[in-house]
């Protein structure tokens, strides 16, 4: 069987990106190394540590790039993720979503064998008894953190006494050690008012903060605060306690965010597409749809062109449409796509075409795309 990553087809380091098959995922590395400069930047001034999420590029090549600006260690969201970074040499991994049943905690637990740095929250004695019994039985210590639900309302144990209570039990438990606490306020990343998402953060953050005095107090020791994206990071980063940020979207962007928190940091990446129909003048397929387009933040935008609406036309299928009179674009011209929420459209596809002014100087596998287990 021919696959089509080693076929002529493929693109190759050196050519044109108007001469890429479509749709594809580009990158611009120019304005990547930009906006990884400014975040890193402004938080070595600061003096904070960060571990950037990697649940939106899943690929190793780019967590590298995160740790030569600086990084300390990297998330994500699940261990599949994590098996596969650790895989490619990445050690100091922190799991940021709770893990529950037999198997997934023995498979948590296996990579801990080989990769003793890997991290993981807990919320819940359950949990954190199940994850001790499996770590004596394989002579391994996990390091985990407590997440606290600072208001979004997902996981988390709740602040002050509870986990305190959470703390006090794991401290009881033989193989684990409680290394810090973790507290995300997701609900607050895409506020859109600046003054009223810095008020919001820290209402949530002094949640954490509160709560990590409180643990200290009762002779607890934390050493990693950890918490904020994007939208955050630089408001929680304002507090002497957290140790360090989780921001991820920054590397990229997307429609969501920009019309949140603006363009500090420059859209990196487009989906490109080609016209394949004009069936009327106001109005053309592409063919990019919900398989290339993730529209759980609302629909994608035409790079460049003003008053041009894209709605998906079904799983392979686009519609670019115009109110007025006739759209500017013709069979076989190709469309870059801004996605809506980057991290979702990023699970869809298998590779990043990353260039440099229009020419391809890299091609990387999306290694961690679908892993979600
Ligand atoms: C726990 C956690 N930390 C950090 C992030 C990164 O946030 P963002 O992509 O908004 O920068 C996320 C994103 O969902 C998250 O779930």
């Amino acid at each position: 069987m021919i696959s089509v990553s080693h076929s002529q087809f493929f693109p190759k380091v050196g050519d044109r990106v108007e001469t890429i098959d479509t749709p594809a995922v580009v990158v611009d590395l120019d304005l990547v190394d930009a906006n990884v400069s400014k975040l890193f930047a402004l938080f070595k001034a600061k003096k904070k540590a960060v571990r950037p999420h990697l649940k939106t590029v899943k690929c190793p090549e780019f967590a590298q790039m995160f740790l030569s600006a600086g990084a300390i260690g990297v998330c994500v969201a699940k261990v599949s993720e994590a098996e596969v970074l650790a895989a490619a040499g990445i050690e100091d991994i922190l799991i940021t979503t709770e893990i529950a049943g037999d198997l997934k905690i023995k498979r948590f637990i296996n990579l801990l064998r080989n990769h003793p740095k890997v991290k993981i929250v807990v919320d819940n004695i359950e949990a954190a008894k199940a994850l001790d019994a499996e770590a004596q039985s394989a002579r391994v210590k996990p390091s985990v953190l407590i997440e606290l639900n600072v208001g979004q309302n997902r996981c988390g144990v709740e602040p002050g006494d509870p986990a305190l209570r959470l703390a006090q039990s794991i401290g009881k438990l033989d193989s684990l050690e409680l290394v810090g606490v973790q507290g995300y306020e997701g609900h607050l990343q895409h506020v859109h008012d600046r003054k009223e998402r810095e008020r919001l953060c820290r209402e949530a953050i002094n949640k954490l903060v509160d709560t990590v005095k409180l643990l200290e107090q009762n002779g607890i020791s934390i050493k990693i605060v950890t918490t904020g994206g994007t939208g955050t990071s630089e408001f929680c980063s304002e507090f002497a306690a957290v140790t360090e940020v989780q921001p991820g979207s920054f590397a990229f962007m997307d429609v969501d965010y920009r019309n949140a928190i603006g363009t500090s940091y420059a859209n990196a990446l487009t989906i490109v597409s080609t016209v394949i129909s004009k069936p009327a003048p106001n109005r053309v397929v592409i063919d990019a749809g919900l398989k290339s387009l993730s529209t759980d933040s609302g629909n994608a935008e035409v790079q460049g062109m003003k008053g041009i609406a894209y709605t998906p036309g079904g799983d392979e299928h686009g519609i670019l449409q115009i109110d007025s009179a006739s759209i500017p674009l013709k069979i076989g011209d190709r469309v870059h796509m801004i996605p809506s929420h980057i991290d979702t459209t990023i699970n869809l596809h298998d590779f990043y075409i990353c260039h440099r002014k229009g020419i391809l100087e890299r091609i990387w596998n999306i290694s961690a795309r679908g892993k979600v287990q």
